[in-house]
């Protein structure tokens, strides 16, 4: 029998006190972000090391009513704990700790267009997606219903359409990750040349398409169409037209339909009905262009494999229980049963494959 001593043995427990407390770490984050600390210690690109009483300083103004009361350990403790998770780099001097943003870090910086990853990591912290993930075991036990629906009485997008903030949110969010995603999709791929007329499918603020239209003049007519309540708030896109609708009912005619991050949030069933309605506007030769994130065969420890992972389960947090990341194959085959008969996926990206069916 093992020594329950060796250090075998502490290293798992300590392993497993790291995996108990893990929530502090998203926590912890959305609490930066909700502060401003990555844009305050940014300052135009300085980056200076600043001290947790310095960075109040820039986040509550002293002018603001909770100023006097801000308490410098307490932020401290947020960003000691993620130094050790490199979003900062720890500058210590004596008894002084401060703190600059590490690459990982950065990413939360709004840029001159007014993105970054902040939002996302707000978006995932909502209260009423929080709610949700205390009944995660239910999606195994009862997986007809997803954690979202039974802690908030409906599903997450009917619920995010009654919150104009919550549509807000998930707008910048997509925005801030889509834009570097699309930048790298349109160095690596060619699939728009000679499409004329394209729908972006869930395109939600227009991002994706208007990036495409600054490559491909040949995409005279470009649509997005999302939820009537979630192009009512997306802003004027030269060339593209917003469409409200619902891409279970009908999508609209295009040479070929292109989509980000929408199948994964559904249910086998739910993708094929959709892939389906793609499959019916276009014609024959025509594309349906996919960008999801792809599992990877096996399981390991790498950051990407991670990310996919940890985005899987939330997924069936959030969205459907059954709806998932899927693996190239799973993808290859639900387009076969759409009526898509050539499939091919392009790894571009660090994050979404490129999925393209041909009908
Ligand atoms: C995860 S977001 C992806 C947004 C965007 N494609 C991107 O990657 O930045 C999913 C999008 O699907 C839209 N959506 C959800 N249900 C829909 C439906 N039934 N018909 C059309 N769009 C829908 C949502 O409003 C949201 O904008």
């Amino acid at each position: 029998m093992e020594d329950e001593s060796s250090e075998k043995r502490n290293q798992a427990r300590l392993k497993v006190l790291e995996l108990a407390n893990m929530i502090s770490v998203p926590m912890s984050l959305n609490a930066v972000v909700r502060l401003g600390v990555p844009d305050a210690i940014w300052q135009s690109g300085s980056n200076s090391p600043l001290s947790a009483s310095q960075i109040l300083t820039r986040v509550l103004p002293s002018s603001s009513s909770s100023a006097a009361s801000a308490d410098p350990d307490n932020l401290q403790r947020l960003l000691r704990t993620l130094t050790s998770y490199g979003v900062f780099s720890e500058h210590i001097s004596g008894e002084i700790r401060k703190y600059s943003l590490t690459d990982v870090g950065k990413t939360l910086v709004t840029d001159s267009d007014g993105l970054s990853y902040a939002p996302y990591v707000l978006q995932h912290h909502q209260d009423a997606l929080m709610r949700a993930w205390s009944l995660l075991h239910e999606a195994v036990v009862d997986p007809t219903t997803e954690p979202f629906a039974k802690a908030n009485g409906e599903p997450a997008y009917k619920y995010y359409g009654k919150m104009p903030e919550m549509n807000g949110l998930m707008q910048r969010a997509m925005s801030g990750v889509s834009v570097p995603f699309m930048k790298a999709i349109l160095n690596g791929y060619d699939g728009f040349e000679g499409v004329r007329r394209l729908v972006d499918v869930g395109g939600s603020a227009g991002d994706c398409l208007r990036m495409i239209l600054q490559k491909y003049p040949n995409v005279t007519e470009a649509i997005n169409f999302d939820l009537p309540e979630v192009v009512a708030r997306a802003p004027h896109v030269p060339g593209v037209t917003h469409v409200g609708g619902d891409m279970f009912k009908l999508i609209p005619e295009a040479d070929a339909i292109f989509m980000k991050w929408i199948l994964t949030t559904w249910t086998d069933d739910e993708c094929q009905a959709i892939m389906e309605s793609c499959c019916k506007a276009v014609p024959g030769g025509g594309k349906l262009i996919a960008c999801e994130p792809v599992l990877p065969k096996e399981t390991d420890d790498s950051h990407r494999t991670r990310a996919l992972l940890s985005g899987d389960i939330f997924v069936m947090t959030i969205y459907r229980a059954k709806g998932k990341h899927r693996t190239e194959d799973e993808y290859r085959k639900l387009g076969l049963a759409a009526g898509f008969p050539h499939f091919q996926a392009f790894y571009i990206d660090y994050f979404h494959t490129v999925l393209e069916f041909t009908k």
